[in-house]
This record gives structure tokens, sequence and C-alpha cells, in this order.
């Protein structure tokens, strides 16, 4: 038996949702309490949800017992300090793993492609159940920045480019599709990152946000793209050699 997968993620293996039309207060986000946790760049995390109800953001599968990531734990002392993260985590009524929050300082195209990864979102969850991804909630308004997506990370071809204005909604089967973001600015870009098992009530969360596949990817620079290619096909492979294998085909546990 295989895990159940949402048909809507099967083509592109990722949605944009409708924007999220209410105003949040930012330090439901710049309150919270962060961990160093560095993935796909300078980042720190705020987890709402994990593995045991604790500040730290490791992989659900370390704790004893060992779980996949669903059933995250919430943290009161966070949840507290951002209520409306919480209830927009919970208001799918799908199964939550992790929840947390991301800060990512500026970064360039190179360095978001030099980060690109999959996730492991699935380790430990049984046949049958819900094959888990992620849903990605924009907080700051950074209509300039970019969530950087591939199908292949070899081929620029698979790319795909989505603007991040304060709102954005994505959900990604983060498994499958190589991700990172491309953050323009001076200051921090948030984001709520949450682990959702795909089920009934997680399409119909889709249905009602009106998640549509294949979005219109972001026209970019074309000389800076080739340039940015080479840079960062270069440091992956530097990176490749130094390590003896390709870290990033190792699933990251952020
Ligand atoms: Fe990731």
């Amino acid at each position: 038996m295989a895990h159940y997968r949402m048909p809507m993620l099967d083509e592109t293996g990722y949605v944009v949702l409708d924007s999220f039309g209410g105003t949040m207060d930012p330090a439901e986000w710049l309150d919270l309490e962060y961990v160093d946790w560095k993935s796909s760049g300078d980042t720190r995390f705020a987890p709402l949800a994990s593995a045991q109800g604790n500040i730290e953001c490791n992989g659900f599968w370390h704790v004893d017992p060992p779980k996949a990531d669903k059933d995250g734990v919430w943290i009161a002392s966070q949840v507290d300090k951002a209520p409306t993260l919480a209830w927009r985590a919970q208001q799918p009524g799908a199964n939550v793993g992790r929840c947390r929050v991301i800060e990512l300082q500026p970064n360039s195209y190179a360095d978001a492609l030099y980060n690109s990864h999959l996730d492991d979102n699935n380790r430990l969850n049984p046949d049958g159940e819900g094959w888990v991804v992620r849903s990605f909630m924009q907080l700051t308004d950074n209509p300039d920045s970019l969530m950087v997506l591939r199908e292949d990370i070899n081929d620029p071809s698979t790319e795909t480019r989505l603007r991040l204005p304060a709102g954005a909604q994505l959900v990604v089967d983060s498994e499958r599709m190589w991700h990172s973001v491309w953050h323009v600015g001076t200051e921090p870009r948030y984001c709520l990152i949450n682990s959702f098992e795909s089920g009934p009530a997680l399409e119909k969360w889709l249905d009602a946000t009106h998640a549509v596949t294949g979005a219109e990817s972001a026209p970019i620079d074309g000389a800076m793209a080739t340039d940015a290619e080479v840079e960062a096909q270069r440091r992956r492979a530097a990176r490749t050699e130094h390590y003896g294998y390709d870290p990033s085909s190792v699933r990251s546990e952020a």
C-alpha cells in the first residue's frame, strides 16, 4: 500500500492558494522565541508545534519514541504570543506536524540555488496514511522575493518562481520539489511553515482557497540567471567535493 497523495499536487508538485486576507500583527512573529537552525541559508526558526512541545526544531524521528512528522505538540508559550498563526495552521483541519516561523536574511539568486534542497517529510509515515506536504504562509510583504521551485535541481527549465507578498499561501510537495527562497531586501523575511497530512480535510481547504496548479513564473533577468546558475553549480560541486557526497541529496531535517 502506498501513501495517499492528493491528485491536485500530481501535475506540478505545488499549488498556489488565495492570499490570506486578514491583517496580521508583526508582534506575532517578532516576539516569538527563536532557535538557531541553519536551513537554506542564514536562518532562524521559531517553533509553534514540535515533536514533544519543546522549543526545538529536530526531526520528529529523533524523539523517544520516534514519530512521523504529524501530531505536532503545541508550545503554549509560543501559541500565547502568536494565536493567529496557530489558528491559521489549525484552520484547515488537517493533521499538523511541525509548525514554525522561519526568519531568512536577504540573499542572492545564486545563494537560493546553492541552498535548494528536498525536505524529509515522510520518514516513519506509515503506508496507507496521507503523504506529508508543507504549506508556506508568507508573513512579511516581500513581493520582489521569490520561492524558487525545481523538479530537477540541475535543470533550470524545470523552475517556477513564485512571488511572496504578505498573505501569499502555497502548498508544496517539498519532498519532491527542490525549493528555496531568493529574498531581496534589507530586512529579514518571515514565513509560517506547516507540515500537513494529505487527505480530505486538506483537499477541502485547498478547494475553499481556490488552489491553482501551474502558476505563472515570475520573470528574472536572463544574463543574471545564467551567471547565477554557473556560480551555484560551481559551489554545489565544491560542496560535494568537500563532503565526498552531495549533502543536499540527503533530505533536510528542517
Ligand atoms: Fe525545506
